[in-house]
């Protein structure tokens, strides 16, 4: 285990079993339809990979990244990198790493609806529902997790910790 990491609260098996689970599932809810898979940098890229492993559907993937800061005034969201690939009519699967307010959520959703997709849905690896502060859910979740600062498998913390191939709560002496 990496030194920082104070726990692993979900190991690489189990993350490896989940995907397997939920590509299933998605290959059932998306049956004959042209899906889209989008994953938000930089944090849904092992997610997003080990997902489209199981996912037995003809798709395409692109990427966006959003960044979310804590202004004076707000917590806003910017666009900082846009996709490449036109969604309209197509059924897009929003893939993220981790939904905590949800605020980030809402943007892309919005946005994406917006532009006229099929549908709109999201998958999530974590979700911590006790941070919530706009009311949204994904409709695929790996692990519902309590409100902890966690690391790896994309997660990052300082733009480290992401090639972790397991989930951990980051040990508090770090950031406190
Ligand atoms: P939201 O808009 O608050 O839902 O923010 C979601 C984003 O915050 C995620 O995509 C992560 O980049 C980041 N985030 C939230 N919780 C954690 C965490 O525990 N560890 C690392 N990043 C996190």
């Amino acid at each position: 285990m990496h030194p920082d990491v104070q726990e692993v609260l979900v190991s690489k098996e189990d993350i490896e079993k989940r995907c397997r689970e939920l590509g299933q599932i998605i290959s059932q809810d998306y049956a004959g339809q042209s899906l889209i898979l989008i994953g938000l940098l930089k944090g849904s890229i092992p997610f997003l990979a080990e997902l489209m492993k199981h996912i037995e559907l003809e798709l395409e993937i692109d990427f966006m990244d959003v960044s979310s800061y804590i202004g004076t005034q707000s917590h806003e969201v910017r666009i900082v990198k846009d996709l490449t690939t036109a969604v309209t009519h197509k059924a897009v699967l929003i893939v993220e790493d981790i939904v905590d307010t949800g605020k980030t959520l809402r943007v892309v959703m919005d946005l994406l609806d917006s532009r006229n997709a099929q549908s709109v849905k999201v998958a999530t690896l974590l979700d911590k529902p006790a941070n919530r502060l706009v009311e949204i859910e994904a409709d695929y979740v790996g692990f519902t997790i309590p409100p902890k600062f966690v690391i790896g498998f994309g997660l990052d913390f300082d733009e480290k910790y992401r090639n972790l191939p397991y989930v951990g709560v980051l040990k508090e002496s770090l950031y406190r």
